[in-house]
């Protein structure tokens, strides 16, 4: 979703600010602007597109470039068109007060009549530009710039990240959060403000991170943390941990193609030091304090959205067959409005990669507003879900920059199997040699992953034949269900192509209906104890010609009988099956994608962190 980058040091703001832009590129947006200070006020050029249609804008039109004060914006729209009026900053006539915003303003129109019958008049159609007229009302009367942003900011409902700049004090970058992300990094008599880390390592590891209902006023000398109640706020730096190889793109075209490459080593850090050596056991240090609670728990609610909606789709199996205890999975998007049922001491398991979706955080606040205990299965180190759960692991997959998850997906599911291992052990459910038996087949997952990765070529070759396809089922049974509804996922969101996931067996009461040569079926079939009813399934397809691309274990030559085309790959647990099963399937969507030359690593419409409802 929108990024924000703002400095103020100084060196020349305008390359920080457009290199931390670029940074930002992965969350997804369709326009983008700057403002900096110069001796005439404050100049601001914005532009419908990309950033290099912004910087092409800046390169004409003589642009000051000395400058160091400043910020930038990547916005993705809700309240109105993309277009070039829209793109935010957004300011007033005078160009006194000018913002910056991620999120949403939902008392919007109450306060837009309100300042139109006060004068103030509208030239774009976003919600920000109500937050430019308040602010500037308010510094009409109080003349002074954090005073207004403060009063402005209390009579606003929503979501927001907003930096500000005020033409009567340009020395001074305010910035403020409700809801979305802000980091604030720390350097040497230089400050740079965004939407999240990966723009701001390139200059220092040293951030703050602001929280809800915080605002920040950053000159180039210091800065200062207030809630939006005036209260002094002192907090700590933190140290960002990742490198700034992990954001670039490695030698690798796209992000998403580094990404699935990097599976290995992603699922290898969710593993590492939570395998104890001596005895092959689970021991994960975030939740040691409530593996009691968890084990005795009367159910576990599992709540995500998307991607890692898929990852708990395969938690509930893991944790209902390892640990017997009932498992509920709900999208988080639905949960709230569905007055649901939890009892106070119901665990809840949230799954975020960013840890930022406003949809999974407004679940997470209903469930614990109910008395639930509400734990985190998260890789942003320092996100908002991070803070909010009670306690959690890190998945430590490293920045996904790419839009599509892949790495993030297999680390949820490596997590998920480590704290379900965890429970059983806890329970006593599982003999300690069962328990080392899976552990020791995770330890050996990454090196299947290579194995998998090694079949590239092949994959696609064998996307090349689908190149120009409409429509794609792909079916899974157990285990490989949720596996099948991601595969789907990834395909429609980066080639447009419209795929649907199905359980294998419910295909004959319905998507049946669709089956002929022009519908190409791709079936995950491990060999387990579903096997021989998936072969029936391939069978009904290859009955009304389908074309069948089959995924399954290696030696396992059966299948190919009834398979147009088939992928095989390394036996694994059935625990386990879906990290490996998954990945053909994302090199399948990528290959496919990058074929009909679609942007995989910034798929049209879409942002990496959703970071509103
Ligand atoms: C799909 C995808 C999304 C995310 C979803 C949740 O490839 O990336 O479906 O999985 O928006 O995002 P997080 O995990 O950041 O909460």
């Amino acid at each position: 979703m929108c990024g924000i980058v703002a400095y103020i040091g100084k060196k020349q703001a305008l390359p920080i600010i457009i290199n931390g832009l670029k940074k930002l590129e992965y969350r997804g947006y369709d326009s983008a602007g700057v403002a900096v200070v110069s001796e005439s006020g404050i100049a601001i050029r914005k532009k419908a597109g990309k950033v290099a249609d912004l910087e092409r804008l800046l390169a004409v039109n003589g642009f000051d470039k000395t400058s160091t004060v400043g910020f930038g914006h990547t916005r993705w729209a809700t309240h109105g068109e993309p277009n070039d009026l829209n793109a935010h900053p957004i300011y007033d006539d005078d160009q006194e007060i000018i913002v910056i915003h991620n999120g949403i303003i939902e008392n919007y129109n109450s306060l837009k009549i309100r300042l139109e019958r006060e004068g103030y008049i509208f030239r774009t159609e976003t919600d920000t530009e109500c937050l430019v007229h308040l602010i500037r009302s308010h510094f009409k009367n109080t003349d002074n710039f954090e005073t207004s942003v403060r009063l402005a900011l209390n009579e606003v409902e929503g979501a927001y990240g907003i930096c500000v700049l005020c033409k009567s004090e340009p020395g001074k970058i305010i910035a403020a959060r409700n809801g979305s992300p802000l980091v604030l990094g720390v350097g040497e008599k230089e400050f740079i403000l965004a939407s999240d880390a990966t723009a701001i390592i390139p200059h220092t590891r040293q951030v703050v991170y602001l929280l809800d209902g915080e605002m920040v006023t950053v000159t180039c000398d210091n800065f200062s943390i207030k809630t939006i109640g005036d209260e002094k706020i002192e907090r700590a730096l933190e140290e960002i941990t990742f490198d700034l190889e992990q954001i670039e793109k490695g030698g690798y075209e796209h992000f998403m193609h580094k990404e699935i490459c990097e599976q290995p080593e992603s699922i290898m850090n969710t593993l590492r030091g939570r395998i104890r050596k001596d005895n092959g056991l689970v021991k994960l240090g975030g939740l040691t304090n409530v593996v009691d609670k968890l084990a005795f728990a009367k159910r576990i609610i599992i709540t995500a959205c998307g991607t890692a909606w898929h990852a708990g789709l395969v938690g509930e199996y893991m944790i209902e067959q390892m640990c017997r205890i009932p498992v509920e999975v709900e999208y988080a998007s639905e949960f709230r409005y569905r007055d649901p049922i939890v009892y106070p001491g119901d665990s809840m398991f949230v799954i975020s990669q960013s840890g930022e979706t406003a949809d999974t955080r407004a679940a997470l606040k209903e469930a614990k507003k109910r008395g639930a205990d509400v734990y985190g299965i998260v890789n942003v180190v320092g996100s908002t879900i991070a803070r909010e759960t009670d306690a959690g692991i890190y998945t430590h997959a490293g920045p996904e920059i790419g839009v599509a998850s892949t790495k993030a997906f297999t680390s949820q599911l490596t997590g998920l199997a480590l704290i379900s291992l965890l429970i059983a052990q806890h329970k006593s459910l599982m003999p300690p040699n069962e328990i080392k038996k899976i552990t020791d087949e995770l330890l050996r997952i990454p090196d299947k992953i290579k194995m998998i990765l090694d079949q590239s070529d092949k994959i696609k070759e064998i996307a090349k034949v689908f190149k120009f396809c409409q429509h794609m089922l792909y079916l899974g049974r157990g285990y490989n269900f949720p596996v099948a509804l991601e595969g789907a996922l990834k395909l429609k969101e980066i080639s447009y192509i419209h795929a649907e996931g199905y359980p294998a067996a419910e295909m004959k009461h319905g998507p049946i209906a669709l089956i002929d040569a022009n519908m190409p079926v791709i079936v995950i079939a491990p060999k387990d104890s579903t096997y021989d009813k998936i072969i029936s399934n391939i069978r009904e397809v290859k009955a009304r010609k389908g074309v069948v691309i089959s995924i399954s274990d290696e030696h396992n030559t059966d299948i190919d009988e009834y398979s147009d085309y088939s992928i095989k790959i390394p036996s694994t647990c059935k625990f386990l099956s879906p990290i490996l099963t998954t990945i053909p399937l994302q090199l399948f969507a990528y290959n496919l994608a990058v074929l009909r030359g679609c942007n995989v690593d910034q798929p049209r419409n879409l942002a990496k962190s959703v970071t509103v409802e």
